[in-house]
């Protein structure tokens, strides 16, 4: 089976590392976000990808030809972003009517894939949230899918759909699709999937769900920290617990972890970091960071606290160490 990957949104909520990199490529706990899509799936069996890219797109296409050389892939181009339900439906034609398995760009689920992928119906993979108003959720009627509602002021329910969908019946969803966008029927200005499966939904099509307990997602600044420090939870890298560090990194008089990932090229020196994203060839110096986020060769000198800084950007506070 396929997996098709949107990839194509401009990431808005994590510029400015969003500003020259496709959020797919954003490196968290030791490779980029896409890379633990990819590689957990094709530990589930899957056999192919069509990825769907737009702003930033060509580092997407290099990324995945270098890390995957083997591996089956196809590219489609999203235009103009106008929504979920239309970027699957760009890529229609290089899924045909298979089956297929869909997961968000800036999903990683620690899942049981195999099962997932083995649902007899359609099925879609949910979580228990406290707020579903920020969300899709689906109504349930038994063990199927009786409703899909699209961020609701009252919700029918607190399950959410965390951005992971078994499609067996392709054909179904391109029509539904093709039906809103050829007629605009747009929901908060965008072609929406969950108007596509409620429209499958009306047509007597089943869908079961999937719980899922482990969701990260890394489409904002608080959550791809998060996400960086549990995927890190129980990793060792060298003499680092739960870090990831790259092999040419250079570290000198430093305290580093825990949940750290630091990109190749680094330079980090004395310091002490927690819970903090350092991006290639970024330097670190004097300085002790905490849920920080630090571009590619961005420069932090002598600073203390949170940072969020984007590539090739230099912070240097004014103080001496010794008045720290
Ligand atoms: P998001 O809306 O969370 O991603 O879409 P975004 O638009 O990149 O981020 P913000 O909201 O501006 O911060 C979830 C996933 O769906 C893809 C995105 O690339 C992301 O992986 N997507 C979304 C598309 O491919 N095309 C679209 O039109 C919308």
């Amino acid at each position: 089976m396929k997996a098709l990957i949107p990839a194509a949104g401009m990431g808005t909520r994590l510029r400015p590392h969003t500003l020259n990199k496709p959020k797919a490529l954003l490196p968290v706990a030791g490779k980029p976000i896409l890379g633990h899509i990819v590689d957990d799936l094709l530990e589930a069996g899957i056999d192919g990808f069509v990825i769907i890219i737009g702003f930033c797109g060509d580092s997407v296409r290099e990324w995945f030809h270098k890390e995957y050389p083997e591996v089956d892939v196809t590219f489609v181009e999203q235009a103009e972003m106008l929504g979920l339900g239309h970027a699957l439906w760009t890529a229609r034609e290089a899924i045909g009517d298979n089956p297929f398995f869909c997961i968000l760009g800036d999903t990683i689920l620690k899942a049981d894939y195999a099962s997932l992928l083995a649902a007899e119906d359609n099925c879609i993979a949910v979580r228990e949230v406290d707020d579903p108003r920020r969300f899709g959720v689906v109504r349930m009627d038994g063990d199927s899918i009786a409703e899909f509602v699209e961020k609701p002021e009252i919700p029918p329910s607190n399950l959410a759909i965390v951005g992971a969908y078994l499609i067996r019946d392709a054909s179904a969803l391109w029509n539904a699709m093709t039906d809103i966008i050829e007629n605009n029927k747009r929901n908060r200005g965008e072609f929406q999937l969950t108007d596509g499966l409620q429209d499958m939904l009306a047509q007597g099509i089943k869908f079961s769900i999937a719980p899922i307990e482990d969701w990260y997602d890394c489409g904002a600044k608080e959550t791809w920290i998060e996400t960086n420090r549990v995927l890190l939870e129980g990793s060792k890298s060298g003499d680092y617990s739960q870090c990831s560090i790259a092999s040419d990194v250079e570290i000198v008089d430093s305290k580093i972890g825990a949940f750290v990932s630091i990109s190749a090229g680094a330079v980090i020196r004395n310091c002490e970091l927690s819970d903090c994203v350092i991006g290639p060839n970024a330097k670190v110096i004097d300085s002790k960071l905490s849920d920080s986020l630090v571009g590619e060769s961005a420069l932090v000198s002598n600073y203390t606290g949170s940072v969020n800084i984007g590539d090739w950007c230099e912070l240097e506070s004014g103080s001496t160490k010794e008045q720290k």
